[in-house]
């Protein structure tokens, strides 16, 4: 894909110095020179930079950031383009994670709404909007599995799933890069962070990570195998090690694994500084060998740390790194930049789109992605209802947008209040007064019909370097539902959160949990679509529920324990811990909506099929009927597990291996059909070799992965 611009990026190379060559490697922000803007202009003309990340600060996430300024870009790109000796245009990247001015979900979110074309299209509005604003490269998506909750990072990515990492993957690339990243709407994607942040020890930013190969393969590379079939231009490196190696500078990961076995074209950025921290980290004893060790791994582009810029000319003189090497990095970067066409259009075009219409989309993606925990009838609300509303985020509307928003407007954003006095026709709202020791909860709660809290936690404990030790709710909120619940009157619990959070304390005091995350721009509007039933909820968890915080890491998709004590399915749970039930509080896959799903005829279309001709392309057709037996017309995500019960290396209890979205009217029936094939029943070895082994394979349909829907396939 990217390698036919080889020829093109050679001639250029071989024009280029030594020096100009580095300068492709480089990439840094404009901060330090924003006050110096002469600086910075001198040194692109001399050719020393080849990407500027439009962030003031290395954990963008949560800082608040200046507001991108085309014009600027424009201007500087100008100096490259004309002033600079070959007039190579330079990259602007920017932190477009989950939104641009219109912001959506955060991506945890939007992967509990399993629908990848509508993830697509709100995608395609994001590097419309990014474009606008001279952005050309966007560091998403991110596609860390993780299965450890404390982590804020979780919030950024896909949960805990290979499968819904991989169809994320594709869904985001396929709406930034479109068809082609050559197309006057589309922007360079970038799948990150390669690889296995997500798996830091205690959830503890940047920590450790613990990887054997064989887990590596069949968790954590799903998503980047996605994302490189799909055509990913770029991928950024992790801060992590694994295994005592860390990622930045193993060649093992970055080209072995990446290039070789994956097929990766693009270039490799590293993360913000990973190139230097390898000397604190212990792998290298000056930034001088941090950058030998990464360009040797396969980086090639170092991220504002000067670890290149700095250094690589002298390790070139010192035969340390060879121009080869320089010259392949300086390839794989220049074939990004031809096959987008910036030589062609290295200036930003300062387009309109239609705001509205992304907010639209804005408010359907958040609406398919709140999942609803817990209704015991009082949801939906009239629209005539007496509401007493209370908790600390009734008015809030920064946390609703989730971290790395760098360009969402705070003051654009309904807060949940305000979306609710806009949805009720007759109805009232009363407001919990949040004064000081003034407290009128109990005052309003007897004036209404109903109870409405707004729970959850804010976006600044979520992100990069927010990660908790403790994901219970907070200690004054678990006070607040304990007094709301004392009043007699049903109580609603909306909670806007990046993380799941331990509800267990609290879940038998609410009569409905509607967890609406941090679902951007639209956060309030698409809750009050839902609370008032203008909207069925839809929404299916990508990361397990624990009851506890102490439970972690609770995740479906484990591997079968040698006793019967396999929990998390009900197998005598009350020997994982002797003190707490260890089953899951809301499961991998679980969400409610406002009718009932009744499944039916579970059928196969082969009790047994010879590997052999499953390797030829013969396919097992699993078929099942779904029923709507409610009072809502709804959509209800169809979940395709497999369990291979016997193997050689041991395998999940569950695996998601498809899904459907369907919608059904009510009191309908519909037929959903699945076809497993070879690429579906298989995983790889501590190789990375991928293998399907004959023997029985249970295949489970249906709402979560609890699903007691089985049948039986045998390979022969
Ligand atoms: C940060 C993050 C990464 C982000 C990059 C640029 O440290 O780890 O996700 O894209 O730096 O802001």
């Amino acid at each position: 894909m990217y390698k036919e611009y080889r020829s093109k990026a050679r001639q250029i190379i071989s024009k280029m110095t030594l020096k100009e060559k580095i300068g492709q490697l480089n990439q840094i922000t404009i901060t330090p020179y924003s006050n110096d803007m002469d600086k910075l202009k001198q040194l692109i003309k001399n050719g020393d930079i080849g990407s500027l990340i439009l962030a003031s600060s290395a954990t963008a996430g949560n800082d608040p950031q200046g507001h991108v300024n085309i014009d600027v870009y424009n201007e500087l790109q100008k100096i490259a383009v004309e002033k600079s000796r070959l007039g190579i245009p330079m990259i602007f990247g920017r932190d477009v994670i989950h939104g641009h001015r219109t912001v959506y979900p955060l991506p945890l979110a939007s992967a509990a709404a399993f629908n990848d074309k509508l993830l697509e299209k709100c995608y395609r509005n994001i590097a419309v909007e990014a474009l606008a604003d001279g952005i050309r490269w966007t560091f998403s998506p991110m596609l860390d599995l993780c299965r450890d909750p404390r982590w804020g990072r979780i919030v950024e990515g896909p949960g805990e799933d290979p499968y819904v990492g991989a169809s994320m993957a594709r869904a985001c690339i396929r709406g930034f890069q479109g068809d082609n990243i050559s197309d006057p709407d589309s922007i360079v994607a970038c799948a990150k962070h390669y690889i296995g942040y997500g798996a830091a020890e205690g959830g503890k930013d940047y920590f450790h990570s613990e990887i054997g190969d064989a887990t590596l393969y069949n968790y954590f590379v799903p998503a980047f195998r996605a994302a490189v079939n799909e055509g990913i231009a770029t991928v950024m490196s992790s801060f992590n090690d694994i295994s005592g190696t860390p990622v930045t500078g193993s060649r093992k990961y970055l080209t072995d694994i990446l290039r070789e076995q994956l097929g990766f074209e693009g270039f490799v950025v590293s993360d913000w500084g990973a190139v230097a921290q390898l000397q604190h980290m212990g792998l290298a004893q000056s930034k001088k060998e941090c950058a030998q060790i990464a360009l040797n791994a396969g980086v090639d582009l170092d991220m504002c740390d000067y670890c290149y810029i700095d250094n690589l000319e002298s390790l070139v003189e010192e035969g340390k790194v060879s121009v080869d090497t320089i010259d392949l990095a300086v390839e794989r970067i220049l074939c990004v930049k031809l096959a987008m066409g910036l030589f062609e259009h290295p200036y930003g075009d300062k387009k309109e789109y239609n705001k509205l219409e992304h907010l639209n989309d804005a408010r359907e993606l958040a609406g398919e992605s709140m999942v609803l925990l817990k209704n015991n009838g009082v949801l939906p609300l009239n629209k005539n209802s007496k509401i007493a509303l209370a908790g600390p985020f009734m008015k809030e509307r920064r946390s609703l947008l989730g971290t790395w928003t760098l360009d969402g407007l705070e003051e654009e954003t309904t807060s949940f209040y305000e979306a609710i006095v806009e949805a009720l026709t007759y109805g009232e709202v009363f407001c919990q007064e949040m004064s000081g020791l003034f407290d009128n909860s109990v005052y309003i709660a007897s004036k209404a019909d109903v109870i409405v809290l707004a729970l959850g936690e804010s976006h600044l404990t979520t992100g990069e370097r927010n990660s908790v030790s403790d994901i219970s709710l907070s200690k004054s909120q678990i006070e607040l539902i304990n007094k709301m619940h004392t009043l007699g009157k049903k109580v609603v619990g909306v909670f806007f959160c990046g993380r799941p959070l331990a509800l267990e304390e609290v879940e038998g005091k609410l009569d409905a949990i509607l967890y609406a995350w941090h679902c951007g721009s639209e956060t309030a509007h698409a809750a009050c679509d839902i609370l008032f039933g203008d909207t069925v909820p839809s929404g299916k968890t990508t990361v397990t529920f624990p009851r506890k915080p102490t439970h972690i890491p609770l995740y479906y998709n484990t591997t079968s324990s040698g006793q019967p004590v396999n929990g998390y399915y009900g197998e005598n749970p009350e020997m994982n811990y002797t003190d707490s039930l260890a089953t899951p509080l809301y499961p991998f896959g679980y969400g409610l909506s406002y009718t009932t799903f009744e499944y039916s005829d579970l059928t196969i279309d082969k009790q047994s099929l010879s590997l052999n001709a499953l390797k030829q392309g013969e396919k097992i057709i699993v078929s099942i009927n779904v029923s709507n037996t409610g009072n809502f017309d709804a959509k209800e995500t169809v979940q395709l597990y497999i369990k291979d019960k016997f193997a050689s290396l041991l395998r999940p209890l569950r695996e998601l291996k498809a899904y459907k979205k369907v919608f059904i009217n009510r009191n309908d029936t519909v037929k959903v059909d699945f076809e497993l094939s070879y690429d579906d029943l298989g995983f790889y070895n501590e190789k990375g070799e991928y293998t399907v082994e004959s023997g029985e394979f249970e295949i489970y349909v249906g709402e979560n992965c609890l699903t007691k829907n089985k049948t039986n396939v045998n390979l022969l």
